[in-house]
């Protein structure tokens, strides 16, 4: 098969990685992909929210199918676009992706079931706020309601700093919407879990856990995340029972009602507090860095998985997962989330030399001259698959320290909840 990948980070490059696996696979083009993807597969640079030139492309190339890994574009309606042009692609509808792109819909879908998530109320403008306030304790969440490439959630200890980021919101600080939801702070421990859905049935595909912070110790400034890793051993089978009852079933008994049913992946972003998981977010993706924790542990090819999703036959294939456990850490630009400079070398990238359980997955990286640039964020990915979190760390930082590159850093305390001192995990 010919199949085209969708977006250019660390996601798309675990993505490209595992799709290239499979003896189904003829080529693969990534629209606009990396560095990484350009050392395996054909990158073509061009917007990924110009549907026509997308379109064009799969012509050109005789793409059999589409995989959409970022969430502007399925937000925005490409899954609609191709379907009606009579493309296979795998990723949600328009309709259904408003469980990432709309938080206030997302929110609405909670209240009609009783799906357990934070107390909130969406506001349209200052009297709502105070409203909200005066009825709730601080700390309080402050959500732009639509999308805001990760910019867009403020957890806020004072009133006034919660008028402060309302007033910014209201004023237009996100193009996506000017309504936000706020909603109060939930106090556990965090955990993404997976799904691949398809329009009668949905398999797991993996647990992770995410470190959204900047800094070590989870300080500082939320990040897109600056590393993860799989299995998230908080999810055990009770409160896997209680996400799917209580959470992903009547989510999508909902979106089946709307006859627009979900397909793709669905990322379940959670609060678990006393063994009870809280929805925090739907996200229409895999998540990035989650992907590249993911992935590598899968057994079963891919593109089978892809492909009978989008042939609504999820039921006819069994996924399989590698026992090992996995981590990756994010090298990024330092300045990162704030600003950052660009187009700085990864002076010796080309000399490393990595053991066969390691993996780099590229995010915001080009090869210029085969000298590789960061251009983004989050640049690197450093991966590793093991036995233990705690060797797979090490290997990790081995590896890291070994990249020669002033303008980057990481957090060395990834993994630090299950990383415990003399403990072999
Ligand atoms: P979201 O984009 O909704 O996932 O929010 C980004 C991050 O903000 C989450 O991953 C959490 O770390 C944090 N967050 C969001 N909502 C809440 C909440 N109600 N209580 C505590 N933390 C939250
Ligand atoms: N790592 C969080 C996300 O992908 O949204």
């Amino acid at each position: 098969m010919n199949i085209a990948l969708i977006g250019s980070g660390g996601r798309e490059h675990a993505l490209c990685t595992k799709i290239l696996e499979s003896k189904l696979t003829k080529n693969i083009i990534c629209i606009p992909g990396n560095a990484g993807t350009s050392r395996i597969a054909t990158n073509i640079d061009v917007n990924i929210n110009n549907f026509e030139e997308i379109f064009s492309l799969i012509k050109i190339y005789k793409i059999d199918l589409v995989v959409v890994g970022p969430e502007e574009p399925l937000v925005n309606g490409l899954v609609d676009y191709l379907t009606k042009k009579k493309i296979q692609v795998f990723g949600p509808n328009k309709f259904a992706s408003k469980l990432e792109g709309s938080k206030s819909f997302m929110k609405k879908i909670c209240k009609k079931y009783n799906i357990p998530t934070a107390d909130f109320k969406i506001c349209k403008n200052k009297r709502d706020v105070i409203a909200f306030l005066k009825k709730n304790k601080l700390p309080l969440v402050v959500k732009a309601d639509g999308l805001a490439a990760g910019k867009g959630v403020t957890i806020c200890k004072t009133k006034n700093k919660v008028i402060k980021i309302s007033n910014e919101i209201f004023k237009g600080k996100f193009k996506s919407s000017k309504s936000l939801v706020l909603e109060e702070f939930l106090k556990g421990e965090e955990a993404s879990y997976f799904l691949v859905v398809d329009k009668n049935n949905f398999k797991f595909f993996g647990s992770a856990q995410d470190h959204k912070r900047v800094g070590e110790g989870d300080k500082g400034p939320n990040t897109g995340g600056m590393g993860a890793y799989s299995p998230a051993p908080i999810i055990d089978k009770d409160i896997e029972e209680k996400i799917l009852k209580k959470i992903v079933k009547p989510t999508l008994h909902y979106l089946r009602k709307n006859k627009k049913p979900y397909k793709g992946f669905l990322y379940v972003g959670l609060m678990i507090i006393n063994k009870e998981p809280f929805l925090i977010e739907y996200n229409v993706r895999m998540g990035d860095p989650e992907c590249q924790v993911i992935l590598p542990r899968l057994k079963t090819d891919i593109v089978k998985i892809l492909k009978n999703c989008v042939k609504n036959k999820l039921d006819k294939i069994n996924i399989k997962w590698k026992k090992e456990k996995s981590m990756t850490i994010v090298l990024c630009s330092k300045g990162y989330p704030g600003k950052y400079k660009k187009n700085q070398e990864i002076i010796n990238f080309n000399e490393i030399k990595l053991n066969k359980k390691t993996y780099i997955y590229h995010a915001g990286t080009k090869f210029v001259n085969h000298k590789l640039l960061s251009i983004g964020g989050r640049v690197l990915n450093v991966t590793a698959v093991g036995s233990s979190f705690s060797n797979i760390r090490y290997q990790i930082l081995k590896t890291l320290r070994k990249i020669n590159w002033k303008g980057g850093f990481f957090r060395r305390d990834i993994g630090w909840r299950v990383i415990k001192k003399n403990e072999n995990n």
